[in-house]
């Protein structure tokens, strides 16, 4: 039977699933990698890790399949992530990833050169700091010697598609994360490179994310196994993968995923609905379709920061048993997942996570299940945004993290107020990936006739009445948090290293 590969690029590690016509996964390899945090705020990689480490698992995999049946293989990757190439395709310096935080200063410069309601205009997004274009203006001031010798700019799964192919492309699904691209005309913008000072001739060439971009190179091949006749399709954002992947493919769909960082997104027709920047809006990896999506940036982090700071060397499983006989509400103890700073609905890089309400009743397990509420009342200021511009959200696909416990799935369903959805075999973006590379073979008419053979629901968590209300009124109090602790993190940020 013929397969195809989903390679997922994420943020702590690479993962390749090896997928078959029915949809069903025969083998996955995961590997890690570290981040470079060489101050607080600051967040690189080196991205000849992420090639390194997909070869291994490549390797590995094609050790045990024979790579002949391996069709085509496509990516999921971590978006925004800034890497610069000079003129022979060397990297000129470490990748700059989506959760650093050191752009303010030239997230006020976009404001005030490009200006806001152009900005919005054009990219349907507001300046962050996660994003790729304060990255570039970053490199452009403070190392002006690797910006003249910049001869283009990839993101992370582009540059490890590059080295497998040779070949220099990005998708639409992912430029639209840069804060370069017209999302509605999906073709860069001219307007803000040249308002910037940016060379557009530093963007690269624009492709579908289910676009056959060409085929392995004969050293990557030597290296890995794979077939130099396996197809090769550019892939997508890692939210438009995740997206895919559940099945977000027509109107009235949404995703909540957990990776490090959290997502709620639901599915759009088109450009036309209008958020005012205050979730984003951006290209699917399905050609000619949106999604708009609100990120909390440290959402499966705060759970693994809680564990790695607390309880190191116990597995998950184990640090998780106890937490489903805490009431909800966690006897008053509350969380804010504000641990790197926050994206949505407070875009603010200087706010801090807090334990409110710590009593000497609370045990280990009262604090992980206040993490894991608080992540969860994150994200449920995204879906009140998609409600109050007149979305319906009564049932939410769930994948990642919060997908792997039953009672983080109840509490989704009791803080969202809303059905949640769990995958049979729950891949997240790399089945995106898969699918991707599954269509682009031509084996379906369509992303959506692939998901309806790939996917099937297993279970369906159902709202508590009596637990909505208690999550209703603890999200007000959560939702004041904010307010009330961000001039005291202004404060703080002196002590910060
Ligand atoms: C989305 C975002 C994150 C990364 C994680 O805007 O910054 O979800 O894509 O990989």
């Amino acid at each position: 039977m013929k397969h195809v590969i989903g390679v997922d690029l994420g943020t702590s590690s690479v993962k390749v699933l090896l997928v078959n016509q029915k949809g069903n996964v025969v083998h996955e390899v995961t590997k890690s990698y570290p981040l470079i945090q060489k101050q607080s705020g600051y967040s690189e990689q080196d991205p000849n890790q992420w090639v390194e480490k997909t070869v291994e698992a490549l390797s590995e995999l094609v050790n045990i399949y024979n790579p002949t049946n391996i069709e085509g293989i496509s990516f999921s990757g971590q978006m925004h992530g800034l890497v610069v190439l000079d003129k022979d395709g060397y990297l000129l310096r470490n990748a700059i990833l989506w959760n650093d935080t050191r752009t303010t200063e030239q997230c006020e410069q976009i404001n005030t050169v490009v200006g806001k309601e152009k900005l919005l205009e054009i990219t349907k997004n507001v300046a962050l700091e996660g994003f790729t274009l304060p990255k570039l203006l970053w490199v452009k001031q403070y190392e002006p010697e690797i910006f003249e010798k910049t001869n283009v700019f990839l993101l992370p799964k582009d540059y490890l598609r590059y080295r497998m192919t040779g070949a220099i492309q990005m998708d639409y699904s992912d430029a639209a994360g840069t804060l370069l691209l017209n999302i509605a005309e999906k073709s860069w913008s001219l307007e803000i490179c040249e308002l910037l000072g940016i060379n557009p001739r530093i963007c690269p060439s624009l492709v579908e994310s289910s676009d056959f971009v060409g085929t392995i190179t004969k050293e990557f091949a030597e290296k890995t196994g794979l077939s130099e006749q396996t197809k090769v399709f550019a892939g997508g954002a890692d939210n438009a993968c995740g997206a895919i992947g559940a099945g977000i493919l027509s109107e009235g769909k949404t995703l909540c995923s957990i990776g490090t960082s959290g997502v709620v997104l639901s599915y759009e027709e088109s450009e036309k609905r209008d958020f005012d920047g205050t979730v984003h809006y951006f290209n699917h990896g399905k050609e000619s379709a949106y999604y708009t999506m609100g990120v909390t940036l440290a959402a499966g982090y705060s759970l693994s920061w809680f564990k790695q700071t607390f309880a190191k060397d116990e597995n998950f499983d184990d640090f998780l048993q106890g937490m489903e006989n805490i009431p909800v509400g966690s006897n008053g103890l509350l969380f804010t997942p504000y641990i790197v700073g926050e994206r949505t609905p407070y875009p603010d890089a200087n706010i801090r996570g807090s334990f409110i309400g710590v009593d000497s009743s609370h045990t280990r397990n009262h604090f992980i299940r206040a993490v894991i509420e608080g992540i969860t009342f994150s994200q449920n200021e995204s879906i009140e945004i998609f409600r109050s511009s007149g979305k319906t959200i009564d049932t939410v696909v769930s994948i990642g993290g919060g997908a792997k416990n039953k009672t983080w799935l109840q509490i989704q369903a009791d803080i969202f107020n809303a059905k949640i959805v769990k995958l049979a075999s729950e891949q997240g973006p790399g089945m995106g990936a898969a699918m991707l590379a599954a269509y682009g073979c031509g084996w379906f008419h369509s992303l959506d006739e692939c998901a309806e053979k790939f996917l099937e629901a297993a279970d369906v968590y159902e709202p508590i009445t009596e637990n909505v209300e208690k999550y209703r009124e603890l999200f007000t109090i959560y939702q004041n948090v904010y307010k009330q602790t961000k001039e005291m993190n202004e404060s703080l940020k002196q002590f910060r290293k």
